[in-house]
């Protein structure tokens, strides 16, 4: 994909860095906005940033003579289409994917019926009741997904809340144990296998690119929390070693499922590949981590795609009208 450098009228330019935020993801999403922030002050726009747990004052304020929203935010409140939907109806252009693509992107449920819909493979899943007493509904969640399963989140990021249960008593437990604070929780097969994380980036005539796979690899297979914040044995490989048919089968799969999904701009699809080769999509990121060292960034980088000319595409797809698209 060949991105230009900024032109001389995009120098210059106000744009609000928006960041921080009330999620769980909150301390990431500080660390993507602070590194963007530098970077594009580096490269000659006028950035500020906008801490969206602030005050709504601080907010508005911010927006105030900004040309655009940089969204450098995840999780809920923010990757959900909230803020996404505020923004449109203050009429302030935004990076990044829209409403109704960032609401059912996090919703890990709907998101797997919209992709599988079109032909993208979802390992099987329920969401778990959470009125339902936890031995019910373990044994219930067993039968229907055979052991072992992985329990998670239903809409968060990053590895939270996220834990395999290999026996009816642990997902027994594991269910007793559920944070609320984790919102809705769902229940789904577990693949043995490597997780693997794919780019999307989609110019502004619609053409996709697919980024140079990204495997982060763990003793167990699973990426974890401990593993996304640097405290538990993880190395990284990109290009993921995958088979030529698995890289294909990655990249279909993650540009399906970006279409499906009615992504804009960029994305990042999480998958884990199967001690067969096979890819299962697992989620999609409509806004992944944007530090100079995160996944996104790597792949890019990889893919001989600096970053600032990552910062740079996705700065440029702020620019569309949204009143034509959902
Ligand atoms: N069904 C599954 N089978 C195997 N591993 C899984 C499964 N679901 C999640 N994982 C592992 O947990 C990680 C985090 O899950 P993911 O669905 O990507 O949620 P998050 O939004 O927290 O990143 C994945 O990258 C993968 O390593
Ligand atoms: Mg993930």
């Amino acid at each position: 994909m060949y991105i230009t450098p900024l032109e001389a009228d995009e120098i210059g330019m106000p744009v609000a860095v928006i960041t921080g935020g009330w999620s769980r993801e909150r301390d990431r999403a500080l660390l993507s906005g602070r590194t963007v922030a530098d970077a594009l002050t580096v490269m000659g726009v006028k950035a500020h940033v906008i801490d969206l747990a602030d005050s709504r004052e601080g907010l508005l304020e911010g927006l105030g003579d900004a040309a655009m929203a940089f969204l450098a935010i995840a999780g809920r409140g923010a990757e959900d289409g909230r803020l996404q939907g505020l923004l449109e109806t203050l009429s302030v252009p935004y990076t990044g994917s829209g409403v109704l693509a960032s609401a059912i992107g996090m919703n890990k449920i709907h998101a797997k019926t919209v992709v599988s819909a079109a032909g993208v493979c979802v390992p099987r899943g329920t969401r778990i009741d959470p009125k339902a007493d936890a031995d019910v509904e373990a044994v219930r969640v067993s039968q229907l997904l055979d052991l072992p399963v992985m329990i998670k989140p239903i809409s968060e990021g990053g590895s939270i809340g996220v834990q395999v249960a290999t026996t009816v008593d642990s997902v027994t437990f594991a269910l007793e144990q559920l944070d609320v604070t984790d919102g809705e929780m769902m229940a789904e097969a577990f693949h043995r296998g490597r997780s693997v994380s794919v780019g999307v980036l989609e110019d502004a005539l619609g053409a996709v690119h697919v980024l140079p796979p990204l495997e982060a690899r763990t003793p167990n297979g699973v990426y974890s929390y401990a593993a996304k914040r640097g405290t538990a044995v993880c190395d990284y490989h990109c290009p993921a070693r995958v088979s030529p048919i698995t890289l294909a089968d990655l990249e279909h799969q993650a540009v399906t499922a970006h279409r499906a999904l009615g992504c804009h701009s960029y994305s990042r699809h999480d998958f884990v590949v199967g001690e067969d080769g096979s890819p299962w999509w697992l989620e999609v990121n409509t806004l992944p981590g944007l530090s100079k060292g995160g996944n996104l960034a790597r792949m890019a980088t990889v893919g001989g795609i600096s970053y600032d000319l990552l910062l740079t595409h996705i700065l440029r797809g702020a620019d569309i009208d949204r009143r034509t698209r959902p």
